[in-house]
């Protein structure tokens, strides 16, 4: 007998439609034990309520340093925020909570217009195009890089590296991929401290060498790591994958497009249906805790399954249904709890302007009909297709 609930690892079809696997474990309960690609045993928590509650719990908690036997995650870049529990939590997002605000993300507008406008403009004329290349990843990843303040990064070296640390093939492909990116970051940040400008990263610069106690010199690499890799590996997938579900549903696509006042509404419902974030980053238990019928073991690690939450039919009738008028508010795409996503509003501004934009100047936009069956990227973390053939 398995001593799992479920193997996912190698689950026939697992990757392009984890969904049915999850529903199948929310119906027996909203915890379970399951064998990963990464882990022979972890919990994994796919009912809505329940996940809602372990996000905001402190007896979970993320600082693997504090594990008996853990090296710590040696690698400068997971010495960043989303890593760590309070108090070094609350110091690094205090450092740049300032910068994502509403209002401060709200003053980004044009400018985020101004490049969708851009990237439309160039692929426009060709009547075809990839949607990831021309549209989805250029456009979060320029914002970031801006907002930063490294314009120049070279964009396409930095998309291999980021994808290999977040959708890994393999363990080896994440190692190396983990540590060619703390070299990348450490000599742009070198390169960023001789020509320093007026953005965030040579702000932070400034704190680390002025006064090192407010944050380390991994904690710098830490920073721009998570900044620019959460910073556009999932907006991406919101784009492409809510324009995806527009495709599917021609009748609400049409509907959207008669009725640009649905679209707010429309992309939370693209968030929850098919959310760039399938499973929340790896949390363990900091003490034995009880959900339920099972007992979490002090030590134990977590995985809350932000997909299993959003389709569960106790919080969403009809889960599995794509509909834009649908109240999805209160879905759990950007998290909860401390670690509630920090570019929670420029990401949603980025999905409206790049989806209302594309419609707008794409009356006839289709999925390619020679396009093949799409290719999911691996791995529990991010949902999302590698490329989206599409014609107008
Ligand atoms: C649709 C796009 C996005 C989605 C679905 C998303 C989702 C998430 C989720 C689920 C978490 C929490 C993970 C966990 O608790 O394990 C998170 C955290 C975070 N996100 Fe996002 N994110 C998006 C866009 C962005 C953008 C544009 C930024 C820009 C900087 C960003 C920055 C962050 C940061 C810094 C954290 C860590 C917060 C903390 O630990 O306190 N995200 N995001």
């Amino acid at each position: 007998m398995s001593d799992v609930d479920a193997d996912l690892r190698g689950a026939a079809g697992f990757t392009a439609n984890p969904h049915p696997y999850y529903a199948a474990l929310r119906a027996a309960g909203p915890v379970h034990t399951v064998r990963t690609d990464e882990f022979d045993r972890i919990w994994l928590v796919v009912g809505y309520d329940a996940g809602r509650a372990v996000l905001a719990d402190p007896r979970f908690g993320k600082d693997w340093r504090e594990l008996p036997g853990q090296s710590g995650g040696g690698d400068p870049i997971n010495a960043n925020m989303l890593e760590m529990d309070a108090p070094d939590h609350t110091r690094l997002r205090k450092l740049v909570a300032r910068e994502f605000t509403p209002r401060r993300i709200e003053a980004l507008r044009p400018r985020v217009q101004q490049i969708t406008d851009g990237l439309l403009d160039t692929m426009l004329p060709a009547g075809r195009a990839d949607l990831l290349d021309a549209l989805a990843f250029p456009l979060p990843l320029t914002v970031i890089c801006e907002l930063i303040g490294v314009p120049d990064m070279d964009r396409a070296a930095f998309r291999v590296m980021s994808n290999a640390v977040v959708s890994p093939a393999g363990a080896r492909e994440e190692g190396d991929a983990v540590r060619a990116m703390g070299t990348y970051l450490t000599e742009l940040i070198e390169d960023k401290r001789c020509s320093p400008g007026d953005d965030l990263l040579s702000a932070l610069i400034a704190a680390r060498y002025e006064d090192a106690d407010t944050l380390s010199r991994d904690e710098l690499v830490g920073m721009a790591f998570l900044l620019l890799v959460a910073g556009h590996e999932t907006t991406v997938n919101l784009i492409s994958n809510g324009v995806r579900a527009l495709l599917a549903h021609p009748g609400q696509l049409a509907d959207l497009r008669a009725d640009f006042g649905l679209l707010d509404g429309a992309v939370e419902e693209m968030l929850r249906y098919e959310g760039p974030v399938e499973n929340a980053t790896f949390r363990f238990a900091r003490e034995s805790v009880r959900i339920g019928s099972r007992t979490i073991a002090a030590g134990d690690p977590v995985l809350v399954c932000l997909a299993g939450a959003d389709r569960d039919p106790a919080r969403y009738p009809g889960p599995d249904r794509f509909d834009i008028r649908r109240e999805a508010q209160g879905h759990l795409a950007f998290g909860h709890g401390i670690h509630f996503c920090l570019g929670a509003p420029l990401a949603r501004m980025e999905g409206r302007i790049a989806i209302r934009t594309l419609l707008e100047r794409c009356p006839g936009l289709v999925s390619d009909p020679d396009a093949g069956a799409p290719d999911w990227l691996p791995g529990m973390l991010i949902r999302g297709v590698r490329s989206l053939p599409v014609r107008w």
